[in-house]
């Protein structure tokens, strides 16, 4: 288990930290599918120069680095977290500093690759705008940007409903979630001068037994469901969540980006 939102409230702590308080890992809605499918487009090699906004609790971190960039920098909000994935990094070449993806600190054009999941879909739409412009900020020309977040399907799924699903899903999760369609997304990053290259979409299925079995491993699973079951706060949280999951899933997708830096 993890100690991120110790101290906190189970009733009203952010959904994430309250999955990886029950022993989640994988916090982001494609699950390790969509991930991978990030890293692949994403091509991380040795040569690459890699920021990972808001890395978590460095599940993504760990596959990035079996890649053996020539460094990794995380940006991550959360003090504990950050510690969390600085365990995992090779002395003197990487770091993860606490601080904020709408103001990195990084150098412009630093960094060939700069990734960031389940992040963004919990910003306002300024903010959204801010960190993607961030992230084209510190790539440096050719650069590649990855993305992995909450969607909205059908590409005309109409503000009456849009509004709906945000609104339930802000409500589980007890953080503001405002999700996009792919096109939307897509505008996102190409009003940054980003150029889209790759694109894959999921089903939402973070909470779905199969996909928590595939995400986090049987015995990882079955530790996560032996941790909310003695938990009542929790279970109750959980079911929360998954019954909204559901009830919007018509409407729900999880989607992955990988966009160019125009030389
Ligand atoms: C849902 S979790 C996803 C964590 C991880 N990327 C994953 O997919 O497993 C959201 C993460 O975003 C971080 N976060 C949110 N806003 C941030 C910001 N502006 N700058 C840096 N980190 C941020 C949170 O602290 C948390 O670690």
């Amino acid at each position: 288990m993890s100690d991120v939102g110790v101290g906190l409230d189970l009733r009203k702590m952010p959904g994430h930290w309250l999955l990886a308080r029950m022993g989640k890992r994988v916090l982001r809605p494609g699950g390790i599918e969509l991930t991978r499918a990030m890293l692949e487009a994403l091509e991380v090699s040795t040569s690459d120069q890699v920021v990972e906004l808001a890395p978590g609790l460095g599940v993504t971190t760990r596959s990035t680095l079996t890649r053996a960039p020539a460094t990794y920098i995380g940006v991550e909000r959360d003090r504990v977290a950050a510690a969390q994935v600085r365990r995992w990094l090779r002395p003197a070449v990487d770091r993860c500093v606490v601080g904020s993806a709408l103001e990195t600190g990084l150098d412009a054009e630093s960094a060939s690759v700069v990734y960031g999941e389940a992040m963004l879909t919990m910003q306002s739409p300024r903010q959204k705008e801010r960190i993607v412009r961030e992230a084209a900020r510190i790539l440096a020309p050719g650069g590649r940007y990855g993305i992995h977040e909450l969607g909205l399907t059908p590409d005309d799924l109409d503000g009456t409903a849009k509004a709906e699903v945000g609104r339930d899903l802000s409500a589980a999760i007890r953080v503001g979630a405002r999700p996009l369609t792919a096109p939307e997304w897509r505008t996102l990053l190409e009003a940054e001068g980003l150029e889209v290259v790759a694109e894959r979409t999921a089903p939402m299925h973070l909470l779905e037994p199969g996909r928590l079995v595939r995400d986090e491993g049987p015995l990882g699973a079955a530790r996560i469901a032996f941790n909310v079951m003695r938990t009542p706060a929790a279970r109750a949280r959980v079911l929360e969540m998954r019954r909204t999951f559901r009830r919007h899933q018509a409407h729900l997708n999880a989607i992955m980006l990988v966009a160019r830096k125009r030389r």
